[in-house]
């Protein structure tokens, strides 16, 4: 896509924004894109960090902008608080239309519905925006939401919630945003064809320019009030191949660090036959992409030895869903693993090695809750 175009906000009409998941890449990606003076301006939905966050704002601590305190437009302890609000934050009869509403949760469709969860916050004039990790994290939004503009986002960033409401980012910044407005089920198990998915590039579709417009905007204020140099804009395909090369990366490492029994990035590359692995998940994913979506990966993104070089290099690096596992935490596992499996497969293309990996990781967390339900863990 193009790149950001400089949009001054009408100083009669302020720009606001909520973030549901107000956690590690909410915080950060917030406090970037919170401008009162441009007339941008950005709130939290708390939920455990609530009374830290209405208290004194969100700490950060960042390599990349140094330390400060990020004191948002309002912070709410729910998302029917946040619907009810009217200008400013004073309670209203009237649920308000949010400009934007950026989810940073954890996606887990298998536990929360959040496109259900964020409904009232969201009205005619609204952009649903989602950051989060995975592929077919659109399609219940999309399915809820069929007029509603929803830009995708993928981040590179190594972000962490510390205590509540202190948020450290240790390296990294990289987002990539784009628009979604793709009405395909991407998760449907029924296989309906061996031609790549069609995405909607029709630039006139009302939908599709809305949602182009609202990636620009987002990138536009990230960029040059935020200060983020490497916010990208890609159009709906380059988008989604961006998700499935960030799944070489997710889909190898996050599963395999569990079903080893717990070990790093680092730790399990060293390992010859995790190795091996590893890099045959990231071959499967690297060959499926490009034929189920219909495009190859560009030049410029890793391969899946440059990956492995990389973590052989960045030592130490625990992946989130083992954090999450040993925390007795849900898993991110249908996104990251459920579904490629299933969206591949309606493509008439088989994961095998995503496919053990799902089957195997799924039970072990469905016992695992089962043990904790009957207090055995
Ligand atoms: N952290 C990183 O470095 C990183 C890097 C790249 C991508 N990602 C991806 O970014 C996404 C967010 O990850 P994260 O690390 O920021 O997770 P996180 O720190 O766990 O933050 C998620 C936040 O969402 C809140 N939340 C969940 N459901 C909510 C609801 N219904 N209402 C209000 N708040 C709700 C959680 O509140 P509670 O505390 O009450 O549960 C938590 O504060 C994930 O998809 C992840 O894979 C993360």
């Amino acid at each position: 896509m193009d790149s950001p175009i400089h949009l001054a906000v009408d100083p009669a009409k302020p720009v606001n924004i909520v973030f549901v998941g107000a956690g590690a890449v909410g915080c950060f990606y917030a406090s970037r894109l919170h401008h009162p003076d441009h007339n941008v301006h950005v709130s939290l939905i708390g939920r455990s960090n609530y009374a830290a966050l209405a208290k004194g704002g969100v700490q950060l601590q960042t390599r990349s902008f140094g330390d400060y305190v990020f004191h948002p437009h309002a912070v709410f302890p729910s998302v029917t608080a946040a619907a009810l609000c009217g200008s400013g934050s004073k309670l209203s009869t009237q649920p308000r239309d949010w400009d934007f509403v950026v989810v940073t949760t954890k996606a887990l469709p298998d536990r929360v519905d959040d496109a259900a969860t964020i409904a009232p916050l969201v009205g005619p004039s609204s952009t649903i925006v989602l950051i989060q990790n995975g592929v077919g994290v659109e399609a219940p939004y999309r399915a809820r939401f069929p007029q509603t503009p929803i830009v995708s986002g993928v981040t590179v960033v190594s972000a962490e919630q510390i205590c509540p409401g202190v948020v450290r980012q240790n390296r990294w910044t990289r987002l990539h945003i784009g628009p979604y407005t793709s009405s395909a089920d991407l998760s449907s198990s029924i296989a309906s064809s061996a031609e790549p998915l069609i995405f909607n590039v029709d630039k006139n579709d009302p939908l599709t320019k809305r949602s182009i417009e609202a990636t620009m905007r987002l990138a536009d204020w990230w960029v040059r009030l935020g200060g983020i140099r490497d916010i990208e804009t890609l159009d709906e395909v380059g988008l989604q191949i961006v998700r499935w090369h960030k799944l070489c990366i997710n889909a190898a490492f996050n599963p395999s660090a569990v079903l080893s029994g717990g070990r790093g990035n680092s730790d399990m590359a060293s390992d010859a036959e995790l190795r091996f692995h590893l890099k045959a998940v990231m071959d499967e994913i690297w060959e499926a992409a490009p034929r189920i979506l219909g495009r190859s990966f560009p030049d410029d993104l890793a391969s899946p030895d440059k990956i492995l070089q990389s973590t052989d290099r960045n030592k130490g690096a625990r992946p989130s869903m083992l954090l999450d596992w040993e925390a007795g935490r849900p898993l991110e596992l249908e996104v990251i693993v459920g579904n490629p499996v299933r969206i591949a497969r309606t493509r008439g293309v088989e994961l095998p090695r995503m496919q053990s990996m799902y089957a195997l990781l799924r039970s072990a967390q469905s016992l695992r809750d089962q043990y904790k339900g009957k207090g055995k863990l």
